[in-house]
């Protein structure tokens, strides 16, 4: 495993790390969790992804537990949560001082820990003002709760405003972005953030790097019973993967497939890969829900010298989403 700098702070994170969204408290109980994280944790991965709002907080209590029993040493991993969508009272969502503080203390005791490492802001909150926001965070920090904090999907503009606010209060800063990242889905990384990489040190730490699965060609051929299109509640995923953009995407992918295979890898591999090629993301979150697609994903990284330029061509040829002015080379 290599690790790589989150943005320009100190912390050194996994280039593969690991969520646990849709999967713990869902998919995934403690013991198999903990045969999961054990398996990634082992293979050197040290970051852990979690928010309030997977699962109404299952997500977390799931993964608190398993990493209590395996009694990992603290400071050998690093684990985040998220706030912005904890329950359905006024004060129990959005990104308030009261909510940040809140949700922060929740997460601590379902994921059993001191600290967290990293916290996001998962959403942006139109009707906070950004300087409520950012000194609920600097004073979680202050108060040795929280190590660095991020967001998620935020604007580059919006993240602009909360470095000024910083910068006009003494305040600390966001250090990482977390936005989704892969084949499908690139204008934030590549072309949106491009201005605030050098200005802010700003780290990425990427989701949904298999488009949910969908880049592992497991819906070629529709939606297979096991999947997480088929779960109920995610008939959203169902309706893109069925939609008309998403059988676009399909074709493309079984496109993408060729490619792989002519390069000698699974699709999946080759996409994984493909978002580690960009310098931008600090690390690439895995998600996972069984054992057999951990071990199989983490197994890309021993092709990671097989992603050269003719191949890095090749793929555009097959996607067609460049973004205009981009960020990658
Ligand atoms: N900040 C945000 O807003 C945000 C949003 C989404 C995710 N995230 C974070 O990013 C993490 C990763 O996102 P993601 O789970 O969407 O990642 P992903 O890699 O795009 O999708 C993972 C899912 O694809 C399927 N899969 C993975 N490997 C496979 C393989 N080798 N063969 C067959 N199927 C495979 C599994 O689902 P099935 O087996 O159920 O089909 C697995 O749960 C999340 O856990 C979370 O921590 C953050």
């Amino acid at each position: 495993m290599d690790y790589r700098r989150l943005g320009r702070s100190g912390l050194r994170v996994s280039e593969f790390s690991f969520g646990s969204w849709v999967t713990f408290a869902r998919q995934v109980d403690v013991a198999p969790a903990k045969e999961i994280l054990a398996a990634a944790y082992d293979a050197g991965v040290n970051f852990f992804d979690n928010a309030e709002g997977y699962e109404q907080g299952g997500s977390e209590r799931v993964m608190g537990q398993a990493i209590a029993e395996l009694g990992w040493s603290r400071d050998s991993f690093v684990v985040s949560s998220k706030v912005f969508w904890g329950g359905d009272k006024p004060t129990q969502r959005g990104l308030s001082a009261k909510h940040v503080t809140d949700a922060c203390h929740a997460a601590l005791k379902r994921l059993r820990v001191d600290y967290l490492d990293l916290y996001f802001c998962h959403r942006p909150d139109v009707d906070t003002p950004v300087e409520e926001t950012v000194r609920a965070m600097h004073n979680l920090i202050t108060q040795g709760k929280v190590l660095y904090w991020g967001t998620s999907e935020w604007s580059a503009q919006a993240i602009t405003e909360a470095h000024a606010v910083a910068a006009r209060w003494g305040l600390t800063p966001p250090v990482m972005e977390q936005p989704q990242y892969n084949l499908f889905v690139r204008d934030k990384v590549e072309a949106e953030y491009r201005p605030i990489y050098e200005s802010f040190g700003l780290g990425t730490t990427i989701w949904s790097p298999l488009a949910s699965g969908l880049l592992t060609g497991k819906y070629n051929d529709g939606v297979p019973q096991d999947a997480r299109a088929a779960l109920k509640g995610y008939e959203w995923l169902r309706e893109m993967i069925e939609g008309q953009e998403g059988r676009a995407r399909v074709e493309k992918v079984k496109g993408l497939a060729k490619l792989a295979g002519q390069a000698g890898m699974p699709l999946h591999h080759m996409a994984l890969l493909w978002c580690l090629q960009n310098p931008r993301v600090s690390t690439v979150i895995l998600g996972a829900s069984r054992l057999s697609q951990l071990h199989d994903n983490l197994k890309a990284l021993d092709r990671k010298a097989a992603m050269p330029p003719d191949l890095m061509a090749a793929i555009e040829g097959v996607v067609q989403n460049r973004p205009a002015d981009p960020q990658r080379f």
